[in-house]
């Protein structure tokens, strides 16, 4: 039976999230944090997941706890797991430790881990779920979508001028924004799994898709992708020694996300051109779009996306935007992609 929750259950799973939000964003796995609370209310034990072969949350909480452990109500961002992955089901580890009562955000949406709460009640130990599960969704949002979808959440990012060009008639597009905004943009690879471009851009641009300076990086740099049947010539700089390079001579857009997601990607950045872009919103395969636009003008060149096929007004593809604000001299619209098969994810 679910017993009521109370604010001390909101306390501890907020701790738990913080805890979890140290967690390294680039990595297959959740971000997970767990707080081990003893039946005086003090804390005995406190972890969160390290990134891949690292110990899971619950189980460095439990190690700080030790036999403080037994009769405790464990706090934990998402639900523990009920599968022997790399480092053996949370679960038992917990029925194992004594701990009696188990609070957490998140339902695991992992069909391989799911079960861990039915598993604890087997056992006797009082489960309840779902406290903060919108937080709790929000700091694993790209990893559940994948674990959903078996493919990478995609942010699709674009530089534009106010009349929606995103390079001059000559194909030149350094640069449309200022110097905050391109910031920026490096703190967002910083957090992305794989950096994608076409080759149209590759071979127009020459960019090195990197994160400049390693800037907020807390992994390795981001995968470098670039999608296309054109071959890249070996001097171009996305095929320096700076990060791994995948070329994927393909316009099976589908395929190469799913080929992604299987390398345990959860979040890729989309950095265009127009023709690629294009294609992924057309495929439904975008799910947010980061725009910055420039107080600027340049009446001719290239749009900032390619055709949609959408011939009149009642068939214009609305967004949902989630913040409007100004970066240096720019500005910055966030929006979701809503689709209908997205509905309640
Ligand atoms: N301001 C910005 O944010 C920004 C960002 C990026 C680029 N740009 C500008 O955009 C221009 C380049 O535009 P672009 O449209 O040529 O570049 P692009 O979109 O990066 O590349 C287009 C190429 O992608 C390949 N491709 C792969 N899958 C595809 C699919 N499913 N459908 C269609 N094509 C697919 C095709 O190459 P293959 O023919 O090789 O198969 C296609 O020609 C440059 O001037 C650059 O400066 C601006």
């Amino acid at each position: 039976m679910t017993r009521q929750t109370t604010p001390d259950d909101v306390r501890f799973v907020e701790r738990a999230i913080t805890l979890a939000a140290q967690s390294p964003v680039v990595d297959p796995n959740p971000r997970v944090g767990a707080v081990i609370i003893n039946a005086r209310g003090e804390v005995v034990g406190e972890g969160f997941h390290r990134g891949a072969g690292h110990p899971h949350a619950e189980i460095e909480a439990l190690r700080r706890a030790g036999e403080a452990a037994r009769g405790s109500t464990a706090f934990v961002s998402l639900e523990p797991c009920n599968h022997a992955g790399r480092t053996g089901p949370c679960t038992e580890a917990l029925i194992t430790a004594g701990v009696t009562r188990v609070v957490f955000a998140l339902a695991d949406p992992n069909p391989l881990a799911a079960g861990g709460a039915d598993r604890l009640r087997a056992a006797g130990v009082q489960v309840t779920s779902g406290v903060l599960a919108d937080e709790g969704l929000a700091l694993n949002r790209t990893w559940v979508h994948r674990v959903r979808t078996g493919r990478p959440f995609v942010t699709w990012k674009f530089a534009a001028t106010l009349d929606g060009r995103s390079a001059a008639a000559d194909g030149t597009s350094r640069w449309i924004t200022g110097e905050p905004a391109r910031a920026e943009v490096h703190a967002l690879r910083a957090t992305c799994g794989a950096v994608i471009a076409g080759t149209g851009t590759v071979l127009t641009d020459d960019p090195q898709l990197t994160v400049r300076d390693a800037q907020g990086l807390t992994g390795p740099q981001p995968l470098r992708v670039v999608i296309g049947h054109r071959s890249v010539p070996g001097e171009a700089r996305v095929l320096d020694e700076t990060a791994p390079t995948r070329l994927f001579r393909t316009h099976d857009l589908g395929q190469v996300l799913t080929e992604l997601g299987s390398l345990g990607i959860h979040h890729a950045l989309l950095e265009g051109g127009p023709t690629l872009a294009a294609a992924f919103v057309r495929a439904g395969l975008v799910d947010e779009v980061v725009a910055y636009l420039a107080p600027a003008l340049l009446g001719s060149g290239t749009p900032a996306l390619g055709d949609l096929g959408i011939a009149t007004i009642g068939n214009i593809l609305r967004l949902s935007p989630s913040s409007v604000s100004v970066v240096g001299s720019d500005v910055r619209i966030v929006a979701g992609l809503h689709r209908p098969d997205q509905e309640g994810h």
